[in-house]
């Protein structure tokens, strides 16, 4: 059944997914590859529909696939689908182009992180609305991290207890977001980072298990996996 998206809500969700999956092997485009017989990014979008926030969903589609992607995506919710770049922070900044000013917070939400539960989605929007201008989800990072040098010859033991896994959705008040896209020289791993290089803080909050990105075949187990928890279910 097509969502309906709160056309009260202050969030738009600029969603990446225009990768190839190259590390998940070969095959489609890796929105487009199946989890329990769905796209990873049917999946993303109907757990981003399903947040009472959200009001505007822009998908970054492979270019060549972008019609395929709007057929594939309209029995889920009413999105826009753009074709995406090259790098990610390219069909990031595509998708970003045509969120319509409403939208006070922007949430950048890779389809490879197809299980995020709404909940996530509105904890880091609430945080973003709370005041702070850039939100990430992170976790604590588990495995001891060691430094090593070129030789693979440890250096140190890295004190993990300041570290963090970070995750997505990203949320920003929209202006910072345009200001950070704008100002990025280089490429960045996350939009996070671009904020970051403006000095602007960027605030934590509690991540989840279920938002693990699919990059390795192993991946595509464990979400299958999780899929079969009830509380997770399509
Ligand atoms: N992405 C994108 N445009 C690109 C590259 C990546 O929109 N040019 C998106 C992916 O579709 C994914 C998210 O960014 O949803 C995170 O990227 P990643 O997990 O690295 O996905 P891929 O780039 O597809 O995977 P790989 O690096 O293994 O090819
Ligand atoms: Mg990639």
């Amino acid at each position: 059944m097509t969502a309906q998206l709160n056309a009260r809500g202050d969030v738009a969700v600029v969603v990446p997914a225009a990768g190839a999956g190259v590390r998940l092997g070969p095959g489609a485009p890796k929105a487009l590859r199946l989890l329990e017989g769905e796209p990873l990014l049917v999946h993303a979008v109907r757990r981003l529909a399903a947040a009472p926030s959200v009001r505007v969903i822009v998908v970054a589609a492979p270019p060549a696939e972008v019609e395929a992607v709007h057929a594939l995506l309209a029995p889920v919710a009413p999105v826009t689908v753009v074709p995406g770049g090259a790098e990610r922070q390219e069909s990031v900044a595509a998708a970003l182009a045509v969120v319509p000013p409403e939208a006070a917070i922007v949430l950048v939400h890779d389809a490879a992180r197809c299980l995020t539960p709404p909940s996530v989605v509105e904890r880091v929007a609430a945080a973003v609305r709370d005041g702070a201008d850039a939100v990430i989800p992170v976790l604590p990072v588990v495995d001891t991290i060691k430094e090593v040098d070129a030789e693979e010859t440890v250096l140190g033991t890295v004190d993990r207890s300041v570290l963090r896994a970070v995750q997505t959705p990203q949320g920003f008040r929209a202006s910072v977001l345009r200001a950070a896209h704008a100002a990025a020289a280089g490429l960045h791993t996350d939009d996070a980072g671009a904020v970051e290089k403006l000095g602007i803080p960027v605030r934590c909050v509690p991540g989840s298990d279920l938002a693990l990105k699919i990059t390795r075949p192993i991946d595509l187990a464990v979400a299958t996996h999780l899929l079969t928890l009830p509380e997770n279910g399509r």
